[in-house]
């Protein structure tokens, strides 16, 4: 009996992820990547001021957990439909679409890279810190020069 439930359960739970994601609207899929992006923004500023003055590791760890928690999800961010088509204001660039492999691999190096931020985080050494905040910041300006427009 146990069993047959816990497989209902599972069963009502990837229903409702599969219904979730064909009745999220695409002007939503732009706001909540957005907003996750603004979070990893400001999350990253605040470590890289931090270390250009007296480098607090505490500081930098809470802000390394908001990287690590969002750069793995930044792939899924930007399903098909989700670009301009869509008629809001994004500076997500059509060839994000037309190079998906690309775009997808740069996806992954920032997640590997926010890994190995958030290690050198937990260590504590300065200049590791130093030298794996430089790395994340290659990936994100790595994938920003491709598939992002620029601001004017
Ligand atoms: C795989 C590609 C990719 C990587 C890697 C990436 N970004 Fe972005 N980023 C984008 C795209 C595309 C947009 C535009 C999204 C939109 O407007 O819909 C964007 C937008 C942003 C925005 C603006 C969000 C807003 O609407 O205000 C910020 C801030 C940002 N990224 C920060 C970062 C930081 C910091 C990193 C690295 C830690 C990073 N991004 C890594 C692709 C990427």
């Amino acid at each position: 009996m146990l069993i047959g439930k816990a497989v209902r359960y599972a069963l009502i739970a990837s229903g409702a992820l599969v219904s979730f994601s064909v009745a999220a609207a695409p002007a939503d899929i732009i706001t909540t990547r957005q907003q996750g992006l603004k979070q990893m923004g400001k999350a990253f500023k605040a470590i890289s001021d931090n270390l250009k003055a007296t480098p607090d590791v505490g500081l930098i760890r809470t802000n390394a957990a908001v990287i690590a928690m969002q750069a793995p999800k930044v792939g899924g961010w930007f399903p098909k439909g989700s670009g301009k088509e869509v008629g809001v204001k994004t500076g997500a660039l059509p060839t994000i679409w037309q190079q998906r492999a690309e775009f997808d691999a740069d996806s992954k190096k920032l997640a590997d890279a926010a890994k190995a931020f958030s290690a050198a985080a937990t260590k504590g050494n300065v200049d590791e810190i130093k030298a794996s905040a430089g790395a994340l910041g290659q990936t994100c300006k790595g994938c920003h020069q491709t598939f992002r427009e620029r601001e004017s």
